[in-house]
């Protein structure tokens, strides 16, 4: 089987750790695998991979030469300078950030959903990772999508900290810790959210933008339209921060075109690949979050029909977000490319 040299580009974060553990436990064929960071840890700073220490080297416009293919995140403005860099070494980008997933030019995949956008990626040689609250939510609409057409969806999304980074999971603990040992709330600092995350819910994700939205509610909107092909999609999001450690949670609204009922729905879900379906209300069975944190299903349950309007469904749905929402979506991009593509 041939082999790949892959390199990491931001292996010392959240989602990098997780890309590289990814890449071990899938068998991906590496030939050389290249961790790149900031000088923060750039040679301070080993990460295990196949039993070994690999050292982390620090990111700069000759990390590329020789590498067939990098996953990356360490954020937008790595991703803007050095996406070009690494794609005129000969080297394919899968990007978790978000700095090209609106371009034209450059595909934004979800494997089970569609995969055969990543043939758009030599124009620019990136490949874009969606957002995490989208990959989850596309997933289960793709088939309810295909059978039923869908005119309008209603998300509200319950997020964890980890995916704002390593020190929103520090202030969460850090804050739980003092409130719970009788702290006043007056006292406790916020370093990372605007407002104490612990024991709350902020509804802001990202900035805001001039319509009222967060960027995080425009990207689920734009991103699922782009990811269905569908520019006619209506799509509304409320996203919010909740105090949960891993995995998001989304309340999924949807008014489809023809009339599908429940029993249809579950049918399609436990067929559709990367999802199962945990729904048994007469159990008290549901999808939760610390059931999805550390494995790569998206979990899809309360499938109801939505009574207010003549064909709507309502779901909860449940991933990891540092796995299929990120590292796992990222790696699977990449094993669709060295399938077809790179051989
Ligand atoms: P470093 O650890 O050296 O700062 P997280 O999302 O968890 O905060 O992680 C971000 C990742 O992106 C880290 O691996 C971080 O490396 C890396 N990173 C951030 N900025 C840069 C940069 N300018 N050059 C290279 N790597 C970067």
């Amino acid at each position: 089987m041939k082999q790949y040299n892959v390199a990491v580009c931001g292996a010392t974060g959240n989602v990098g750790r997780v890309m590289v553990r990814v890449l071990e436990e899938r068998g991906f064929p590496v030939a050389k695998l290249k961790l790149l960071a900031s000088e923060r840890s750039a040679g301070k700073v080993s990460v295990p991979f196949n039993g070994e220490d690999l050292p982390v080297e620090l990111l700069g416009i000759d990390s590329f030469k020789g590498v067939d293919l990098a996953l990356f995140s360490a954020g937008a403005s790595v991703s803007l300078k050095y996406g070009p860099v690494a794609w005129e070494s000969g080297c394919v980008v899968v990007d978790n950030s978000s700095a090209w997933r609106m371009d034209p030019e450059v595909p934004l995949v979800v494997p089970e959903v569609n995969p055969q956008d990543i043939a758009l990626y030599k124009t620019k040689g990136i490949i874009a990772n969606p957002n995490c609250s989208t990959i989850q939510m596309v997933l289960v609409l793709k088939p309810i999508y295909d059978a039923a057409g869908i005119k309008r969806i209603v998300v509200s999304t319950y997020q964890s900290v980890s995916g704002t980074g390593w020190k929103a999971i520090v202030e969460l603990e850090e804050q739980s810790r003092a409130l719970m040992s009788g702290a006043s709330p007056a006292n406790i600092p916020c370093k990372v959210y605007p407002y104490q995350i612990a024991f709350n819910c902020l509804p802001q994700i990202d900035v805001f933008l001039e319509n009222g939205y967060t960027k995080e509610e425009m990207k689920m909107v734009h991103e699922t339209r782009k990811i269905l092909g569908d520019q006619t999609i209506g799509v509304t999001a409320t996203t919010v921060r909740v105090p949960v450690f891993r995995s998001h949670s989304e309340s999924v609204n949807i008014e489809t075109k023809k009339k599908i009922t429940p029993a249809q729905v579950r049918e399609l879900l436990s067929k559709m690949p990367g999802v199962r379906v945990v729904d048994d209300p007469s159990k008290n069975i549901y999808p939760l979050a610390i059931q999805a944190a550390g494995h790569d299903e998206t979990l899809v349950g309360r499938i109801r029909a939505d009574e207010s309007v003549e064909n709507g469904i309502n779901l909860w749905v449940v991933a990891d977000n540092i796995r299929k929402g990120a590292a796992t979506n990222a790696v699977q991009i990449a094993e669709i490319l060295i399938r077809d593509y790179l051989k």
